[in-house]
């Protein structure tokens, strides 16, 4: 009997797993399978599509180079040394549109505060001021965590910033590399942006009901087609680590500073992660300029204030308050 797709594939990565040594033939697989030298590059392309990394050589055949790392809920757990974010709830899914709108369907279902959403791949990946994050399949870390924090909507900038130390944390603790914070929501490695948040918020009434909040967090590299289409050039783990990393790690790693983070503002207020967010980051008492809503606003950045907004002293000592903006 003729096998499906699906079980086809699962089986000429079997095969790939097994041959340790060498190559596969593409003849060898077709003849296996009953199936067509076509219909094996077929299946080899879904299976590179689903992460996985295959080499294929002229007269030598298919080398499985690296398996993709699934992000289950049982895999995720594993080891995950937290008390509230990842055990209430991953939702783990091959591809999504947006791991962020996702969270926030959960979240009107009562969904509680630590569920996750987790993605091998968006297909339409959402970046901050209505920009595309592309999420290609095993390329990256792509997560939103479903808060539920007591803080006003004025106070929303803290959780960008947390989720920024939360990441920046994280890939210091993977790679080994520490990275700089980037005003409001960026991870740059030697100037290269490594990963962003978006933090979307629902309110009910005028208090926060609910907080979805998004981190992308570039593992390996991007295909090279999608690179020129992004604002600031964007790089990986992988490249800046030269190793390989492991999307799991990451995760867990990111998983236990976020909830540092939100159970230590929980107590003793912002202050603390403030002044790690400064620690971090390299634009206090730096003179620039952000783009806010079309306009271009300079000064020096003198702090955030207590509630999370950039402070910057403009000409003839106008302070601006920013709550979001693009440092330019
Ligand atoms: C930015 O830097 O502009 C923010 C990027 C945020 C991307 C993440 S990936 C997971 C989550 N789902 C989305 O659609 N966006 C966020």
């Amino acid at each position: 009997m003729a096998l499906k797709g699906d079980a086809v594939r699962e089986k000429i990565l079997e095969l790939l797993q097994e041959k340790t040594d060498g190559y596969i033939s593409g003849e060898e697989v077709s003849q296996l399978f009953s199936i067509s030298r076509a219909a094996v590059s077929k299946h080899v392309a879904v299976l590179r599509g689903q992460g996985h990394e295959i080499e294929a050589v002229t007269r030598k055949g298919y080398r499985l180079l690296r398996k993709a790392e699934l992000l289950t809920e049982e895999i995720v757990r594993q080891g995950l040394n937290t008390k509230i974010f990842g055990k209430r709830g991953v939702h783990y899914l091959p591809t999504v549109g947006s791991t962020n709108i996702e969270a926030m369907q959960l979240a009107f279902t009562d969904a509680p505060e630590g569920t996750l959403v987790v993605a091998d791949e968006q297909t339409g990946g959402r970046g901050r001021q209505g920009r595309t994050w592309h999420s290609p399949a095993g390329c990256g870390l792509y997560v939103s965590v479903i808060l539920r924090p007591d803080i006003a909507p004025n106070e929303a900038p803290i959780i960008t910033l947390l989720t920024n130390v939360a990441a920046a944390e994280a890939v210091h603790e993977i790679t080994g590399i520490l990275p700089v914070c980037k005003w409001p929501n960026d991870v740059l490695i030697n100037g290269c942006k490594v990963a962003g948040n978006l933090t979307e918020i629902f309110l009910s009434g005028d208090v926060v009901g609910h907080v979805v909040s998004g981190v992308g967090i570039n593992v390996r590299p991007l295909p090279k087609k999608l690179v020129p289409d992004l604002r600031t050039a964007p790089c990986s783990l992988e490249e800046a680590a030269e190793k390989s990393i492991s999307r799991v790690e990451l995760l867990q790693a990111y998983l236990v500073r976020y909830e540092y983070w939100y159970l230590l503002v929980k107590e003793q207020g912002f202050a603390p992660l403030l002044t790690r967010w400064k620690e971090l980051t390299d634009v206090v008492g730096k003179k620039l300029s952000v783009q806010v809503r079309g306009e271009k606003i300079q000064g020096t950045v003198t702090d955030v204030s207590t509630d999370g907004m950039l402070l910057l002293l403009g000409e003839g000592g106008v302070e601006h308050r920013l709550f979001s903006g693009d440092i330019l």
